[in-house]
């Protein structure tokens, strides 16, 4: 049973290496796995833990654990999976916080409900979508999103938030926000309600997919297929946390005003962007980190990977110390020689 009457099960001194996907050491004081959304509001009525200070934990799949964890970390583990109901332009689909993401997607294919394929194999549970609005090959989790449920870590109350109240943007969410407004922190999700639109059309723009086409001579693949294709584009380029620690892209990539991206041109004419439609340009970070030469080099047990300078990984036994002493060091020369200030993607704690 994941649960009881007398609330989540509470386990103390948790080592969070195999809870993270870099595979930092850090240990977590008090640990509460929750699997619904009564189970917070257990929790919260502890008269030890309840008024603690929290950290949510997903598939740990986008943070960097630089010391022990004093704040009682919820590790979400709310399961399930199903439609919601089939409308004439689109298929609603749920799916629990503690949920593997990739599973997921997969499911949706097997229930023969195309639309997410493009987001196969992104690390991390379906609780963490969300808060980053994770995005790849052309698609972006708001784009898919219906709505969210969430608990209130103060107040214990279930709420439901839609795509306007997450407040998406590029890899970012008011979950990422603290402050007046904001909800870092203070809400834990339990269950995401994606939309499928009907009929469904394949999302072919990004460049290495136009590639597949061209090589397959498959000029109208099914969902099935790009979901192959994505699978086996990642896998060539990203290396898989089972395997090296790795949190995905380790820095966002920065968006640069359309005269700043002129005079970066000017200066190395391959540098790799796209245009915005507001004429501001978004540059490839992994492109601007390997030109400063990055690639494959280490500092200390911290690495850039050999074949993607965006993804920083774990050589082996590395600290979250030395994980942020090498960003630190990469973004210090990319501001020397480019003059832009690359910003993490992952939480840093
Ligand atoms: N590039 C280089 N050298 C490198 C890495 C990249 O020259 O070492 C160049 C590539 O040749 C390419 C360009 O930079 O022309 C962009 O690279 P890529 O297509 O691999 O995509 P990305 O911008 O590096 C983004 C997302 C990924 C997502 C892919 C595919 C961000 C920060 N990253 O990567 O997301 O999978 O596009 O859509 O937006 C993640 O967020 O964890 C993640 C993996």
């Amino acid at each position: 049973m994941p649960t009881s009457a007398a609330g989540p099960t509470v386990e103390r001194n948790v080592s969070l290496r195999a809870y993270n996907t870099f595979g930092l050491p850090a240990t977590a004081r008090a640990l509460a796995r929750i699997a619904a959304d009564a189970d917070v509001r257990r929790l919260l009525a502890d008269p030890e833990l309840g008024r603690e200070p929290k950290l949510v934990l997903g598939g740990g799949s986008n943070v960097v654990l630089t010391r022990d964890v004093q704040q009682v970390v919820l590790k979400v583990e709310v399961r399930g999976r199903r439609v919601v109901e089939r409308r004439d332009d689109a298929v609603i689909v749920e799916a629990g916080g503690g949920e593997n993401w990739h599973d997921f997607v997969a499911w949706t294919l097997d229930q023969g409900l195309p639309g997410l394929e493009n987001l196969a194999l992104i690390p991390g549970t379906v609780g963490a979508a969300p808060v980053q609005n994770i995005g790849a090959y052309g698609v972006e989790l708001a784009e898919r999103f219906e709505a969210l449920d969430a608990v209130d870590l103060v107040t214990g109350r279930s709420v439901t938030l839609d795509a306007a109240a997450c407040r998406f943007g590029y890899r970012d969410s008011v979950f990422k926000h603290g402050g007046f407004g904001g909800l870092a922190g203070k809400s834990l999700i339990t269950r995401v309600r994606l939309r499928l639109p009907q009929p469904w059309r394949p999302v072919l723009g990004y460049l290495d997919l136009e590639r597949r086409v061209h090589e397959t001579g498959i000029a109208a693949p099914d969902a099935r297929t790009i979901f192959d294709w994505v699978c086996e584009i990642r896998r060539a380029k990203l290396p898989d946390p089972a395997e090296i620690g790795n949190a995905g892209s380790f820095f966002k990539n920065p968006v640069v005003s359309a005269e700043q991206c002129r005079d970066i041109i000017g200066r190395d004419p391959h540098v790799v962007h796209y245009v915005l439609p507001d004429g501001r340009c978004k540059l490839a970070a992994g492109w601007l980190i390997d030109a400063c030469g990055w690639k494959g080099k280490s500092v200390g047990r911290a690495g850039v990977y050999e074949r993607q300078a965006l993804v920083l990984v774990n050589r082996g036994g590395a600290s979250g110390a030395e994980v942020v002493t090498l960003a630190r060091a990469i973004q210090e020369s990319v501001y020397g020689r480019f003059g832009i200030r690359l910003e993490p993607e992952p939480v840093v704690i």
